[in-house]
């Protein structure tokens, strides 16, 4: 009590300076409804996968979904990248709801309803484009690992992943509903598109060029012409690989671009850029085209527990990430999408990058406590 009213009058001031408001942020993805389970070493033999990947289901996955269910302990949990990262950022934000908007093709089915109010409990503004021909898109999360921290955790009802000691995690996304995203049926509605040019940021993760380059690139002109920022992510090696075409198309567009330190490494590799330094592969990208050149482009790399990689267009930097006994992981599943809400979050309210970093860095270490990306009541950030 006395601490509040011994300054009050500097608080509301600032509260009032930093007040956001709704649909600033915009974001635009798969939504997918996430399935965990501890599965063991035949299951992944028999179809085709390795203990420590993210692959697009094809017909041999057809029935894994179902057997997964049937033979193993699941959980499910709102999911799909950019979603989480949106659903961070507004957790961080807290108020007013509704800061982050989000697009994306569900299913007319109990995984969209269930879709559907996990976005309304995280506050988040979704505009989901419903169609009844696919069922809403799921993710198979098939982890494995002998030790016996996994299977208690599981055992709790949780679900996780430290690809780092304990256990590996292979990620096989069906798409179904998420692929059926449609440009003229829904982001160019007029009521639609009036929330996208409501916004100030966008986010668009790279995963999104397997469904709809064109409307990424509607959104990314839109942002480059109005001098507004616009953000993807490499999301997985295979969209550097075989995704090169759209990702180069947008990339002249993309201000501000995030990776981890394998998709860095693919990136560079398909791009001929020549070197494996992280920095090197950083700067290089910050370098690439781009239209807006009143924006020079940022460049941010993750690299698990070490160090965050910035490049600008003055300087490549490096950040330390939260330290943390890495005993105390409980799933890094989702840091990555964390740490961009947490930027994203500081973005909004034109912080300088190293908040923006330092915020990122926040919100990864709250979501590698637990399980999934599952945040507490409210942040602590300061
Ligand atoms: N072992 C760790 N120790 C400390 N911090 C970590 C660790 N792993 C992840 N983090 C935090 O999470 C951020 C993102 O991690 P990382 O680069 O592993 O993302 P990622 O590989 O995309 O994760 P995922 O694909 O599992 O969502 C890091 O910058 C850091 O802040
Ligand atoms: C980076 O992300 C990819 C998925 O795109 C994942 O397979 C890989 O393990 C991650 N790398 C690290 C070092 O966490
Ligand atoms: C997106 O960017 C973050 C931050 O740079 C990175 O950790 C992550 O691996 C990228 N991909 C996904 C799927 O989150």
């Amino acid at each position: 009590m006395k601490v509040a009213a011994d300054e009050p009058q500097p608080k509301k001031m600032k509260l009032e300076e930093k007040a956001l408001s709704e649909n600033l942020l915009f974001g635009m993805g798969n939504p997918l409804l996430d399935i965990c389970a501890v599965v063991d070493k035949d299951f992944l033999d028999k179809y085709g996968l390795k203990a420590n990947d993210q692959i697009m289901a094809e017909d041999k996955h057809k029935e894994l979904f179902d057997e997964l269910v049937k033979k193993f302990k699941v959980d499910y949990h709102a999911g799909g990248s950019t979603q989480n990262s949106v659903k961070v950022a507004q957790w961080m934000i807290q108020k007013p709801y509704k800061v982050g908007t989000f697009f994306g093709c569900i299913g007319t089915d109990k995984f969209g309803e269930i879709l559907k109010k996990k976005a309304e409990e995280a506050h988040v503004d979704a505009h989901y484009y419903e169609q009844s021909e696919q069922p809403t898109g799921t993710c198979a999360a098939c982890i494995t690992g002998d030790n016996r921290h996994v299977e208690e955790v599981v055992s709790q009802g949780d679900c996780p992943v430290d690809s780092h000691k304990k256990g590996h995690r292979s990620l096989v996304a069906n798409l179904a509903a998420a692929n059926c995203y449609d440009q003229g049926k829904h982001l160019d509605l007029k009521e639609n598109w009036q929330l996208v040019e409501k916004a100030k940021v966008y986010y668009i993760a790279g995963f999104f060029l397997t469904v709809s380059p064109e409307a990424i690139l509607k959104v990314a002109t839109q942002a480059s012409e109005n001098n507004k920022i616009f953000c993807t992510n490499l999301s997985a090696p295979f969209i550097s690989q075989f995704y090169k075409e759209p990702l180069m198309k947008v990339m002249p567009y993309v201000d501000i671009l995030f990776g981890n330190e394998t998709e860095a490494a693919t990136f560079a590799r398909e791009q001929g850029f020549e070197t494996e330094d992280i920095k090197e592969i950083a700067r290089k990208a910050q370098a690439l085209p781009k239209v807006n050149t009143k924006r020079p482009r940022v460049v941010v790399f993750t690299q698990g527990h070490e160090d965050t990689i910035m490049a600008t267009a003055d300087e490549v930097l490096s950040f330390p990430v939260i330290e943390i006994d890495q005993t105390k992981i409980v799933d890094t599943n989702g840091a990555g999408d964390a740490f961009v809400g947490g930027f994203l979050s500081q973005l909004l309210s034109d912080k300088p990058l190293e908040e923006c970093i330092r915020a990122g860095h926040y919100s990864a270490h709250v979501v590698i406590r637990r399980a999934g990306c599952t945040l507490p009541e409210k942040p602590d950030f300061k």
